[in-house]
């Protein structure tokens, strides 16, 4: 029986992690956030009520189940209370039962400052980030100067470090950047009333978690972002700042390989990417406008119109094997309902040298052009569909297809926002490995 289940994008980002993650947790005891931050937009639709989640454990709308916010991700404790108390107006209260890691690193007003300043002067060669601080607050961690969510609890240390670090980005702000300085004063001065209100939340996260696995708790680990947006694995510098394949898991927790029992990869029947960066299978035409129409492809976070492709398998394929992936959760299939056809890129071939190529490296992706399979769509309506059996015969026909390509099983596919809107193909809890 798989007891803990990783579940994670194979693609850009907003293949419908969230929606993913709330429907499996229903029979799990914990939900694990482990890396990024609140530049994730989890969107779960539940008896036609939508709750966006960025920093919040998807799974927690069931009530007996425990949050866990772990060390690899990066914390805004203002956006962490905006989310409770946005849950709170849902009847979902968290209170004793949401945890953060002391050893989260903090995003804070400068890091969000930085971030905005640095996308201003990049110009045209911005990177189209969030704008929440994500990038600044992982550098502080790497460059080992993090405030962290375990410092809050000394309020003397913490205003020291803190006057510290910000004379160290204002220097950057002001001088470097031309962009208005900020106050460590009024930063410290809001961040203080926060740490009553989080300050029996934090715990040590990775004795949690290991009491959990010994105990044979079910734990459902939550990824953020997308497989191509990792800051080792994905299209470099058009990425995130952390690991969101699998790497994120066991760094970003604390909790060993050998306890990831599953690992679902949710890939979108089609592409999107939101901010700049490379996208093979990007399409302009009709499609992308049935895409962003029927798909609703706006971001969850920033509101920005998604860029729409066909399903690129040969980075699928890829993230198959980053990610060691046990099987595929495919998502928003009804999005193709209606389309005349269907297509595939099964292949990427150089436009200079006619070469098929692998995958290219940053200076290639320019150069490469998408080599599509087509295949018959369907008209019927797949939306709600919960069996198998019931989808049209062209829709199992794609289904199939992906999993030949990517030689791994598509062992769940949503039909819909709604938590109602799955098919359960297997039963992943009980699979054996
Ligand atoms: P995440 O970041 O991976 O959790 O995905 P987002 O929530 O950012 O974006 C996914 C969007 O698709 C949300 O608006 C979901 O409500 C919606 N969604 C998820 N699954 C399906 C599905 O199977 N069909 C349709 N039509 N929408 C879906
Ligand atoms: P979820 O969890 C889609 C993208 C941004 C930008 C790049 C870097 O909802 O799938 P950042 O603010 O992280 O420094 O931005 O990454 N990005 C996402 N795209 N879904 C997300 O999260 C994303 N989080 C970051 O648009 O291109
Ligand atoms: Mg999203």
């Amino acid at each position: 029986m798989n007891k803990n289940i990783v579940i994670l994008g194979t693609q850009w980002g907003d293949e419908g992690k969230g929606k993913v993650v709330d429907c499996l947790t229903k029979d799990s005891s914990y939900v694990v956030r482990y890396q990024g931050g609140h530049n994730a937009g989890h969107t779960l639709v539940v008896n036609d009520k939508k709750i966006i989640l960025h920093l919040i454990p998807s799974g927690l709308l069931h009530k007996n189940v425990i949050g866990i916010i772990a060390n690899g991700v990066v914390v805004s404790p203002f956006e962490l209370i905006k989310e409770i108390k946005m849950l709170e107006t849902h009847n979902i209260f968290v209170h004793k039962r949401l945890f953060i890691s002391n050893s989260s690193p903090l995003i804070l007003q400068y890091h969000i400052e930085m971030d905005i300043a640095r996308e201003k002067k990049l110009g045209i060669s911005a990177l189209g980030t969030t704008g929440r601080g994500i990038g600044p607050a992982y550098e502080d961690k790497i460059a080992r100067r993090a405030l962290r969510i375990g410092d809050l609890k000394n309020e003397k240390t913490l205003s020291i470090r803190l006057e510290k670090i910000v004379n160290y980005y204002n220097h950057q702000l002001v001088s470097f950047y031309k962009h208005k300085p900020v106050d460590y004063k009024i930063i410290l001065r809001d961040l203080l009333p926060t740490i009553d209100l989080i300050y029996d939340m934090i715990k040590d996260t990775t004795s949690i978690l290991h009491t959990a696995i010994q105990s044979n708790k079910k734990i459902i680990f939550e990824g953020a972002q997308g497989s191509f947006l990792d800051i080792d694995h994905g299209t470099y510098p058009y990425v995130t700042s952390s690991n969101s394949t699998i790497g994120g898991v066991i760094t970003g927790t604390g909790v060993g390989s050998k306890s990831l029992d599953y690992i679902l990869g949710v890939t979108k029947a089609y592409s999107t990417r939101v901010g700049y960066g490379p996208f093979p299978t990007e399409l302009f035409d009709d499609v992308d406008k049935h895409f962003s129409k029927k798909g609703h492809e706006f971001g969850s976070t920033t509101g920005r119109k998604r860029r729409t492709g066909w399903l690129d398998a040969v980075a699928l394929c890829r993230s198959v094997r980053i990610n060691s992936l046990s099987g595929l959760c495919i998502t928003k299939l009804d999005v193709l309902d209606g389309l005349h056809e269907i297509k595939i890129c099964t292949a990427y071939k150089n436009i200079n040298t006619l070469e098929i190529i692998s995958f290219p490296d940053i200076d290639e992706w320019k150069n490469i052009e998408p080599i599509y399979e087509t295949y018959p769509g369907w008209n019927k309506k797949t939306l709600g569909i919960k069996k198998l059996i019931d989808l049209p015969y062209e829709a199992r026909n794609y289904i199939n297809r992906i999993e030949e390509i990517t030689q791994i099983p598509v062992d769940i596919i949503s039909t819909g926002p709604d938590r109602s809107d799955i098919i359960f193909v297997r039963d992943i809890f009980f699979i054996k490995k």
